[in-house]
């Protein structure tokens, strides 16, 4: 979905499609760069937000990319992160001894992230890095060592690439702010 097909639901575009496709290549090649190819890491999609860049950053890396899914909730007040974590859906793959590379749309107050990547390094993994498209530096509640950045934003709530408002702006194509009414709404 393009950002015209929405009216006026965006109060204004963040990053658009072609600069997160060329971001995203550039990211790749630092994956690339850290990692070998006879060991590629296991690429680990936080459900439902990281399956766009999940999606294109397994495409543009020029290794295999093995792919698995978490699905997780945080408790607590709704519109914040609370950083108690419940497994909604968890991994399929055996990761003790594999290098894992958890993929992100966002990390906001990094609570989720910082909960996810201590869980995957108890399980034994050899290395749990974390790749994010989006990041709010200013939202931060706790330090999260995070590899590789698309673009660190205002702490604007966006939509878009895979992020939603009510399961709704997925599938636009690029980052964008909601406007105001639409919460009104
Ligand atoms: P924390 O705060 O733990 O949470 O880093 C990260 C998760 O919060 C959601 N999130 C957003 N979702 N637009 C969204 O659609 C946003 O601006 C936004 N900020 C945080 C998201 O699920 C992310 O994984
Ligand atoms: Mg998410």
């Amino acid at each position: 979905m393009d950002a015209n097909s929405l009216g006026d639901d965006l109060a204004r575009i963040l990053v658009t499609e072609a600069e997160l496709k060329t971001r995203l290549a550039e990211l790749a090649r630092a994956i690339e760069a850290d990692y070998s190819a006879d060991e590629p890491p296991l690429l680990v999609g936080v459900l439902k937000g990281a399956v766009m860049v999940m999606a294109d950053l397994a495409r543009e890396l020029r290794f295999h990319a093995e792919m698995d899914w978490m699905a997780v909730s945080s408790y607590g007040a709704s519109t914040k992160s609370s950083g108690v974590v419940r497994i909604l859906k968890d991994l399929d793959t055996e990761i003790a001894g594999r290098d894992v590379l958890i993929v992100e749309d966002i990390i906001d107050s990094g609570l989720t992230l910082s909960w996810l990547q201590e869980n995957l390094a108890s399980r034994g993994a050899r290395s749990v890095r974390i790749c994010t498209m989006l990041r709010k530096p200013d939202a931060a509640k706790v330090e999260v060592d995070v590899a590789y950045v698309g673009f660190d934003i205002p702490t604007d709530f966006v939509v878009g690439y895979g992020l939603d408002y009510a399961e709704r702006y997925r599938n636009l194509r690029d980052v964008a702010v909601l406007a105001e009414h639409v919460y009104a709404e």
